[in-house]
């Protein structure tokens, strides 16, 4: 089966629906037809200034959620980052791969920075789609033909995926066929869930404010209000279109993939009445597809224990795979081994 390897990262205390639409729902679906590798990767999430604790928690919490969306231990790999070294040590040699300027190309963290000043900002946070480059490579299937390594992740990853297949590239070319160059998996109409009261720009925990934000974790009230409440645009009429109707365009987006139907059927259905039915029948839509991932994310959590077990399991099974690169990386590199 082909390899399949996606991270996210543990930095609030809820995913929010743009995760879930752009990537998470796919980590699911992929399980069965897929070697399926799935890693909560808080290594990037200290590349800004964090609090351990918290941390700690919202890995666990991260992970309990993975977990109530359908992520299954037994049928693929789930595991925290922390807990497999090599992520780091692939990192380092990635990263003396990897141009200055081409790092400083990369638009999230010209973004991120700017936003933080120069003084704040970190080497780490620099750094951040090496590290990235490195946790999809060290799940690299053996080079060859039909050798497949898909990644699904939203439209803000794409530049990330480029460079990491870039990388892949050199390190092949330098050293000998080691990896396989991976391919983004990004659906076609939820690639990009925007924020519900600036429809323009994507919904972001780090960006959005709590209005703009639908949480999976959020209770069914204040979710109902908030679907009330988001932005539409003038006229009445329920119609996709980007440029002229962006508020509700990505109304429509957010219920095409919950209802498993497209923008065209959404048209039709709501043709002549107007705004309040259909964000109300979106409401309802939402409050169902979310109240079972809550539930079952605040059962996972009841035991930490267990469940601290379970991303054991996980972490072991990726290291068995991640050692193994790592130990022809380390060869082909030139590295002296520590013999048997
Ligand atoms: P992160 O943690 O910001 O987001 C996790 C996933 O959610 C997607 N996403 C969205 N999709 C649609 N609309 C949105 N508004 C939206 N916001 C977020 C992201 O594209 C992502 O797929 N760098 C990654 C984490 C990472 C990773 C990896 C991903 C680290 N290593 C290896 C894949 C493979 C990140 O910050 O995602």
């Amino acid at each position: 089966a082909p390899r399949v390897f996606s991270g996210i990262q543990p930095t609030a205390d809820s995913f929010h629906l743009g995760n879930y639409l752009g990537a998470l729902r796919q980590w699911v679906a992929l399980q069965d037809s897929h070697d399926a590798f799935y890693c909560v990767v808080d290594l990037h999430a200290i590349t800004v200034e964090h609090d351990p604790a918290l941390l700690r928690h919202r890995s666990r919490v991260s992970a309990a959620q993975l977990l109530a969306m359908g992520i299954d231990q037994e049928r693929s790999t789930l595991f925290v980052q922390s807990q497999v070294p090599e992520h780091a040590e692939l990192a380092w040699v990635l990263g003396c791969l990897t141009g200055f300027g081409e790092a400083g190309r990369m638009t999230q963290f010209k973004d991120k920075s700017a936003k933080q000043g120069t003084s704040a900002t970190t080497v780490g946070l620099f750094t951040y789609p090496v590290l990235m480059a490195s946790d999809i490579l060290l799940y690299t299937p053996e080079p060859g033909a039909g050798a497949r390594l898909e990644v699904p992740v939203g439209e803000d990853q794409r530049q990330h995926l480029e460079l990491t297949r870039t990388l892949a590239q050199r390190f092949n070319h330098r050293f000998g066929d080691t990896f396989v160059l991976p391919d983004g998996y990004i659906p076609k109409t939820a690639a990009k869930i925007t924020d519900l009261q600036e429809p323009t720009v994507k919904m972001s925990k780090s960006a959005s404010s709590p209005q703009g934000i639908v949480d999976l974790l959020e209770e069914p009230g204040p979710l109902r209000k908030k679907i009330m409440r988001a932005v539409t645009d003038t006229g009445t009429e329920v119609r996709y279109d980007e440029a002229e109707k962006p508020g509700v365009t990505n109304l429509m987006r957010i219920f095409a993939a919950l209802d498993g139907t497209t923008p065209d059927a959404i048209e039709a259905r709501y043709a002549g009445s107007g705004y309040g039915q259909f964000k109300k029948d979106l409401a309802a839509i939402v409050v169902d597809a979310l109240t079972p991932i809550r539930e079952r994310t605040q059962a996972l959590l009841a035991d930490e224990d267990e469940l601290d077990k379970l991303l054991a399991r996980g972490a072991e099974r990726a290291s068995a795979v991640a050692s193994r690169t790592m130990e022809i990386v380390r060869d082909r590199v030139g590295f002296v081994g520590r013999g048997r």
